[in-house]
This record gives structure tokens, C-alpha cells and sequence, in this order.
């Protein structure tokens, strides 16, 4: 039979790609989401259980009933401007939430968890590009809860034996090339999914957060990574740790970077359409450049980005957003 996973927030952006891929190499996905930003419509490939992650005793229930083999967990807020407005839901869900999870795991035996953290964990980056044992100071509260999460982790492995695996995307981005998910959240605040917004004809104008950041250009520069990219990572992660494999950090990145006005651009050409745009003042709280190395993962799990380019993963977006934003 073949083995199941709880996918924790399994309805959410990079939760539902992952439970697809899951599916399609042979797990069962069994997706835990309380749907409070999740989307019922992504769990197509496995059982759906609504719940939260602070139930311990409805965690603790489902991880015996379906013979959970790991724990993926995605269940997670993830604005840094509103973590900065109401820490308080912050802490709660991502790391009261993740307290709740681990205890449940530990109080039933299972002991493998794949971690959705983030290169926010890092805070103003010290080197370019940014390797895991970069200091790990985040800048808002949405890193710390990140961070204090990978720290309880690391306590609980040592005290428990918890295996896990951290890994720590740079900006997700990109939707499914076959067109059954994508991004879709409310009150987006993401550049990609921003100037598609622009491009559709959804908002007038896209802002550019600063023009005058110490790079080529002036706007600030990411490291775009694709969602199905960040997906075979957590399989390939999953496979280290069932077949022995101890906890590792990972960073997730193409290595690449690119500005906000590369962006536009880009997509001002994958889509054909205008996307005005209008200079603002920098946001508080963005590092100028944030790029990734990623040479532990594709060494170690073999790991390689397939949509290496900012015009794959814009286009995959766009073939998204024109379908289910319209
Ligand atoms: N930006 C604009 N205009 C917009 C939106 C964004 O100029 O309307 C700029 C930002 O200032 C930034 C870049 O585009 O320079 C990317 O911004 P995003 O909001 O798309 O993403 P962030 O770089 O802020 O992402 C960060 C971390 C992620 C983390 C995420 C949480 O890099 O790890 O915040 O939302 F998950």
C-alpha cells in the first residue's frame, strides 16, 4: 500500500502543488487545512480532514487512522506586512500552531516533518548569495516565527528524536503547468501575482517599493523559485528522511536574481500587455537583494530547479491567472 502523508495546510499555494505531486509519485496525501486561506477546491488527490493545527487531539487522530508515514507542514501565515501589524496571530499559528503539531506527532511515534521555512529567517543578508549557515536574524515578525519554529524543531529532535527537514524557500512563484492550481490569495501583495493583476486589467497601476536600492537598476532584486520546483524538493526531502536520513536545512533557490523592473518587464512580454507602473517609496522591511544558494540540496538530494528562468515561471503564472482570475 502505498505510504501517507499529512500535508498540513495542503490547501494553500505551494501545500496543494506538493499533495499533487505526492499523488502522482505514489503517496497518498492526506490534507489537513482549516480553509481559513486554504481553498477546498485544491484538494483534489487524497483525503481532506478540516481541522486546525492547534487541535492536537484531531492531529493526533488522523496521524493513527490514516498511518501517517511523515508530516509535511505548510500551515503557516505568511504576510510580512501584516505579521508586522498583528504579531499576535503570527506566534499563534505559526508557532504555537507547529507546537501543537509536534507534540501530536511525538505523542503517537511519528517522527519525520518537512518544514516550509523561509530565506526570511536570514534577515539583511551579510553575503550574496546566501548559504544556510548564513546568521539567522530575521528583521520581522513573520521571520522570527519562521525561526522559532526551525529552533523547536532542532530541540525536538534532540530530545526526541524528530527528524525533519528545514527548507527555506526564496520567493515561490509560478503555478502548475497543467493549469489545476496556482496562486490565489486575498489581498495579494506578491509582485508576480500583483502585475498580472495590472495586466488583466484587475488594478490600474503596479508600485515599485524604491528606485533608488544600491543595485543595477535600483529596485530590489529576488530569487525566483517555481512552486512545482519547490514541490519535488519536499518529495525529494520526504525520500531522505523514510529511507533513514537525519535533519537537514535546505535552502531552495534558483540562484539567480532578478529586479522588480526585470519583472515588469518580463511580463509586460509574456503577457503583451502595457502593466503601468509607478515609482514609490522603498517598503519598510525589504532587504535590496535577496539570492540564494542552493549547492547543499542538489548535491546532497540531487535537487535541480526545471524552470531555471524568470520567463517559465512568469508564464506559467500567467497561463493561471488568466484562467481563474478572469
Ligand atoms: N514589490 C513591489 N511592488 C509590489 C509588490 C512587491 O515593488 O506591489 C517588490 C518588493 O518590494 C520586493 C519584491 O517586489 O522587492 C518582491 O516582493 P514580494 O512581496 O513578492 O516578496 P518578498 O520579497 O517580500 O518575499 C518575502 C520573502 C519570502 C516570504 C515572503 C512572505 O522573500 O521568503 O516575503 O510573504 F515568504
Amino acid at each position: 500500500m502505498s505510504e501517507s502523508i499529512l500535508v498540513a495546510g495542503g490547501a494553500g499555494y505551494i501545500g496543494s502543488h506538493t499533495a499533487k505531486l505526492l499523488f502522482e509519485k505514489g503517496y497518498r496525501p492526506v490534507v489537513l487545512d482549516n480553509l481559513i486561506r486554504g481553498h477546498r477546491w485544491a484538494v483534489k488527490w487524497g483525503p481532506f480532514i478540516e481541522a486546525d493545527i492547534a487541535d492536537t487531539e484531531t492531529l493526533k487522530q488522523a496521524l493513527v487512522d490514516y498511518r501517517i508515514a511523515a508530516v509535511m507542514h505548510f500551515a503557516a501565515f505568511a504576510y510580512v506586512g501584516e505579521s508586522v501589524e498583528e504579531p499576535s496571530i503570527y506566534y499563534r499559528n505559526n508557532v504555537v500552531g507547529t507546537l501543537s503539531l509536534l507534540e501530536a506527532m511525538i505523542a503517537v511515534g511519528v517522527g519525520n516533518l518537512i518544514f516550509s521555512s523561509s530565506c526570511t529567517t536570514y534577515g539583511e543578508p551579510k553575503e550574496i548569495p546566501i548559504p544556510e549557515d548564513h546568521p539567522q536574524d530575521p528583521i520581522n515578525p513573520y521571520g522570527r516565527t519562521k525561526l522559532a519554529a526551525e529552533q523547536m524543531l532542532r530541540d525536538f529532535d534532540a530530545a526526541y528524536g524528530l527528524q525533519h527537514v528545514n527548507l527555506r524557500y526564496f520567493n515561490a512563484a509560478g503555478a502548475d503547468p497543467d493549469g489545476e492550481l496556482g496562486e490565489v490569495h486575498d489581498q495579494e501583495t506578491h509582485l508576480i501575482p500583483v502585475v498580472l493583476d495590472v495586466a488583466l486589467g484587475k488594478r490600474p497601476e503596479v508600485a515599485i517599493f524604491g528606485v533608488d536600492w544600491d543595485t543595477a537598476d535600483g529596485t530590489c532584486i529576488r530569487d525566483y523559485i517555481h512552486v512545482s520546483d519547490l514541490a519535488r524538493a519536499h518529495v525529494l526531502a520526504l525520500e531522505h528522511l523514510l529511507s533513514g536520513g537525519l535533519s537537514r536545512n535546505y535552502n531552495l533557490s534558483n540562484g539567480t536574481g532578478y529586479s522588480v523592473r526585470q519583472v515588469i518587464e518580463a511580463a509586460r512580454r509574456i503577457t503583451g500587455r502595457e502593466i503601468p507602473a509607478v515609482d514609490e517609496p522603498r517598503r519598510h522591511g525589504d532587504p535590496a537583494v535577496l539570492v540564494g544558494n542552493s549547492v547543499k540540496i542538489r548535491e546532497e538530494l540531487g535537487w535541480a530547479p526545471e524552470f531555471g528562468g524568470l520567463d517559465e515561471i512568469i508564464e506559467s503564472a500567467w497561463k493561471w491567472h488568466k484562467s481563474f482570475m478572469k
